[in-house]
Order: C-alpha cells, then structure tokens, then sequence
C-alpha cells in the first residue's frame, strides 16, 4: 500500500497534514464549535486528555486569534502522555482520575475557574465492547469530577463517549450537573465509530455540592437506569454537527479532484515525541521483535451445515496460522490515522 492510499482513503487525515493539525480529531472540535459556539468568550479552558495535541492547536489557534491580547487566554494540556510545546498552552503530565493532578491544574488557575473543560479522552481499545465502553465511561466521569473542581458556573464540558448500552446512565449523570446535555456526532467522526461528544452547556451543580474526586459514579445499580420507559426514561437530544458541504467521514475522496498529479504527499504535522509503542518501533526496525505466531482455532457443532465438507465444519478443530510479520508498525503516521 503507498503512503498517499491512506491519504485517499481518509480525507480528514489528508486535511489534517495539509493545514498543519497534529491529529485529524481536530475537525471534530472544529466542527462541534460551527454548531454550539463553545468557544464564545472563552479564556480559560482545560484541555483533558489532550497528546498529540490537536485539540490544544485549535483551542490555542481559535483563543488568541480572538483575543485582543493573546496572553489573556490560559489553556492548559493534561495527558499521560508527554506532548510537543504549543503557543500559549500550559502543560501537565498526569493521569486525569488522580486528585493529584486536578490539584496542579487548580493551582495553575489561582482560584479563578475554567470556562470551558473539553476531553477527548480514550482508553487502549481492548475490543472486549463491554470493557471498552466500561472503562471510557470511567474516563468521562474522572473528567466530569475533575470538572466539578474547575469550571465556573454557566460554563461549557465537551466530553468523548461511546453510545453503548448503559450511556443513559451517563446522560443521567450529566444532566445533574448541566441544564444542557446534547449528543454531537461531527461529521469527521465515522458513522462505524460508536464515538460521540455529550456537550454539556450551562454548568449548574446542585446545591452544596461539594466537588470530590471520589464519587463512584458508575458503581450504582445502574441497569435499572436503562429499564425506565416512557416519560421517565431521560432522552438526550441527538445532533450531527458539521455542515452537509463537509467531508463525509466513512467516504473515499480522490486526491486531488482536479489535476491528480497535483498531488504532493506530506508527512504528519507533528510526530508523537515519546509514545508508549516507541521502543517496540526500535525494535522492529533494529528486527528484534520477536516474530509470534498465534493460532486461531475454529470449532464448530458437528454436522451444522449439511452443505459445507471443509473439515472446520466438521466439528474437528481448524487451525490457522497468522504470521504478525504483515502488521507493520508506523511511528509518524499512527497517531493522525487513528484518532
Ligand atoms: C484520542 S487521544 C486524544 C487526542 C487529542 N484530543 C488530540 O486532538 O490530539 C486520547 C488520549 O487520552 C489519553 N488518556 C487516556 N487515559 C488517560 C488518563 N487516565 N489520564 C490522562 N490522559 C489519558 C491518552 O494518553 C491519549 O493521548
């Protein structure tokens, strides 16, 4: 496969090199801004889960291009990951469900309070769907209790989620603590992607609450959340924001719609400076990876399916070798592929 194929295929990641984002998840900030002006008056904003930093690039871009003097607008980057410097944006290295670090970024405010909180955060997908969805719904509520500490009332929260079976319970959970909670689906996020945005606008805790980084959010009974009907089960408005003229997400765009051999391929904006998969990169490129060979067994009900004789169906176990050799391993373009 050439290096411009991946270019085609997805045209957000194209964009993203040709106008200098870190990451393409950029256009979906971008796009939930044109639909809910989240950026209006903002000064101060918190930018969770934010490595590479494509998020932190249109916040610092949006802010002080506004803003009459530049050096008015605090962003600050949170992110396990180490993250390439930004104009005006502060960094913390920091796990988002310690208090830790909700503690450094309150002292970097000086008891003044954010305006806008975002967090594009995600966990490593397992693909166990369940865990997967578990675990990122963790990841939201450390970033909404992270928030309770931060954000001034009337403010705004832009949340990643993933619309499994139990996300009712997290727009319940939300509209606690917002008057308004929407659903956003960007047009740069793919419709196979089971990722959405909550945005929660007009931030109004209930009275005395008194924000803590302990509250077990989802360790309630909470299926029953789920199993209300009717005009007690909550219903969260849906929107799919981006304007129809933008690029479809799950499309194949030409190159160059023009003049194809126009087309000149560019390198990722900003290589990941010290990602977790760096030294297995090493390794592969020095050919020290160890080479595993895993077998997938097929087992199969005897006599399933009158019609098939391959051996598989025939109740016995199949095995097929798989050799991980074909998977390459791609250090600069990983991050603006996947995100
Ligand atoms: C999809 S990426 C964010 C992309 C970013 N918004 C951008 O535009 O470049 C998800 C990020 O969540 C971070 N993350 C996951 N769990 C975290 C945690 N507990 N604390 C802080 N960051 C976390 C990961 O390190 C990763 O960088």
């Amino acid at each position: 496969m050439g290096r411009s194929s991946k270019d085609k295929r997805d045209v957000y990641y194209r964009l993203a090199k040709e106008e200098g984002w870190r990451a393409r998840s950029a256009f979906k900030l971008l796009q939930i801004n044109e639909e809910f002006e989240i950026f209006e008056g903002v000064t101060k904003v918190v930018d969770l889960c934010a490595a590479p930093g494509s998020w932190s690039q249109v916040l610092s871009r949006k802010l002080r291009c506004n803003a009459e003097n530049p050096e008015d607008i605090k962003i600050v980057a949170v992110d396990l990951q180490a993250m390439a410097s930004l104009p005006g944006v502060t960094q913390i290295q920091g796990d988002i469900t310690k208090i830790s670090t909700a503690e450094k970024i309150i002292s970097y405010f000086q008891g003044e309070s954010a305006d806008l909180v975002v967090c594009d955060g995600a966990p490593d997908v397992t693909g166990l769907h369940d865990l997967d969805e578990y675990i990122q719904a963790q990841l939201l509520l450390a970033a909404l209790n992270i928030t309770t500490h931060l954000l001034k009332k009337g403010g705004t929260f832009v949340a990643k989620i993933f619309r499994g079976k139990d996300v009712t319970l997290l727009y319940s959970q939300l509209k606690i603590f917002f008057k308004k909670v929407t659903v956003a689906k960007p047009r740069s996020s793919r419709n196979s992607s089971i990722e959405a945005f909550a945005v929660c606008e007009e931030y109004d805790p209930p009275e005395d609450y008194v924000p803590n980084m302990m509250n077990p959010l989802l360790d309630l009974q909470y299926d029953d959340f789920n199993q209300l009907t009717g005009v007690n089960r909550l219903i969260v408005p849906f929107v799919a924001c981006g304007d129809l003229s933008a690029f479809d997400s799950d499309r194949t765009y030409p190159l160059q719609l023009k003049d194809a051999e126009n087309y000149a391929y560019r390198p990722p904006t900003q290589v990941p400076i010290d990602p977790p998969y760096k030294e297995a990169v090493m390794l592969k490129r020095q050919n020290k990876l160890a080479k595993p060979e895993f077998q997938i067994s097929h087992v199969t009900p005897t006599g399933s399916s009158a019609h098939h004789t391959d051996k598989s169906l025939s109740g016995e176990s199949n095995t097929t070798t798989i050799d991980c050799e074909s998977e390459k391993l791609q250090l600069s373009d990983s991050n603006i592929e996947q995100l």
